[in-house]
């Protein structure tokens, strides 16, 4: 509108320098991504060394591998590498030309929460953690609307948390430049990256959200601030399906997947694929989806809710839907 333009400033144009925060499997995927495609420099903060430092290795060795399928020369890997700077000082970011944030949310309170669902008083002390977890998102915001300046887009790459909810978090005259970029993971792999404005978001943030995701040679599509957004919103119901199919013995999983992945034409079927995400990432998604919505028909199967309880979690734990220990020698 004619008065939303008014208020609104416009955002940054040009992205030479990035700010990643959080330097996990998406914050440093999104970082090896910008610096190799989108020719950033990149400035990834992360508070944990350690994490940083197994993240950059992991980065090294995407981008080798890279090199090995001949998608970028050696020395193209070697000038990504020296684009990327590592710091765990939130500062760091004061020049940066956009900033997109990537601190986990953790599922874990969020499955206690549906575990427990009935003792009122573990759900008392959970919702508490649950706050206090959405507490280092938000400081993070806080801080970075501070730090850097005040025409930088504040992206971030949330699953499960409203954009709007996150733009309350710096000040009015910011709103305008917070939107949502939500990667895939691996995101140097994912073709695809959902953007998501919020209420206050402008247009020519999200222009410039889709601007920087073509540079970086992703393909968007752009969804209304809701729960889930487009993928998981379909997935997850998708992959609970699958679950609650295979509990009523309705088929193997064997005979699931064949028949999703030749019968649908997809990479895997929504039990593998279930195992690739983590099956307590999945269990989280789908109880969002029903928390905020409180519709049935999202509600998560019990099997799933078991595997998790299990500590079966996918390939992460070697267990899943399938035992990994066994598949890798075959
Ligand atoms: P991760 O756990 O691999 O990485 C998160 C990183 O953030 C860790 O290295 C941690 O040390 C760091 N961190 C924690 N607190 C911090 C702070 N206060 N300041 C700076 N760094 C801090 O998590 P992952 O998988 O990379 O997910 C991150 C975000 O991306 C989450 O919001 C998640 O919802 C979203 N996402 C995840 C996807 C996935 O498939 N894993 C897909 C799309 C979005």
């Amino acid at each position: 509108s004619v008065a939303e333009a008014a208020m609104s400033t416009s955002a940054r144009s040009t992205v030479n320098t990035l700010g990643v925060v959080g330097g996990g499997q998406m914050g440093m995927g999104i970082t090896v991504t910008a610096a190799t495609q989108g020719k950033k420099k990149v400035i990834c903060v992360d508070s944990n060394a350690a994490a940083l430092q197994k993240s950059l290795e992991n980065s090294k060795r995407i981008l080798a591998s890279q090199v090995t399928k001949g998608k970028i020369t050696a020395q193209e890997k070697e000038e990504a590498i020296a684009r990327i700077v590592t710091t765990q000082d939130l500062n760091s970011l004061k020049d940066v030309d956009f900033v997109i944030e990537a601190v986990p949310e953790d599922p874990f309170f969020f499955i206690c929460l549906n575990i427990h669902l009935f003792y009122g008083w573990i759900k008392m002390t959970i919702n508490n953690k649950i706050q206090k977890n959405e507490k280092v998102k938000k400081s993070i915001f806080e801080q970075v609307s501070k730090i850097t300046q005040n025409d930088v887009i504040l992206a971030s790459n949330t699953s499960s948390i409203p954009i709007t909810r996150i733009a309350s978090w710096v000040s009015e005259d910011r709103r305008d430049k917070v939107c949502g970029m939500h990667f895939m993971n691996p995101v140097p792999v994912m073709q695809l990256v959902e953007i998501i404005p919020g209420l206050q978001t402008s247009n020519d943030t999200k222009a410039k959200v889709i601007a920087l995701a073509e540079q970086m040679g992703k393909t968007t599509s752009v969804s209304r601030d809701d729960a889930g957004f487009i993928a998981n919103r379909i997935l997850m119901p998708y992959i609970n399906e699958a679950v609650f199919v295979l509990q009523e013995g309705i088929a193997t999983k064997e005979d699931i997947d064949k028949t999703m992945k030749l019968g649908t034409n997809v990479p895997m079927g929504p039990l593998t694929l279930a195992d690739f995400i983590g099956l307590d990432t999945c269990l989280f998604i789908q109880q969002t989806l029903y928390e905020s919505t409180k519709d049935s028909k999202y509600k998560p199967a019990p099997l799933l809710q078991r595997y998790v309880e299990a500590g079966w979690l996918g390939r992460k734990t070697g267990r899943g839907f399938y035992n990994y220990e066994i598949k890798k020698d075959k």
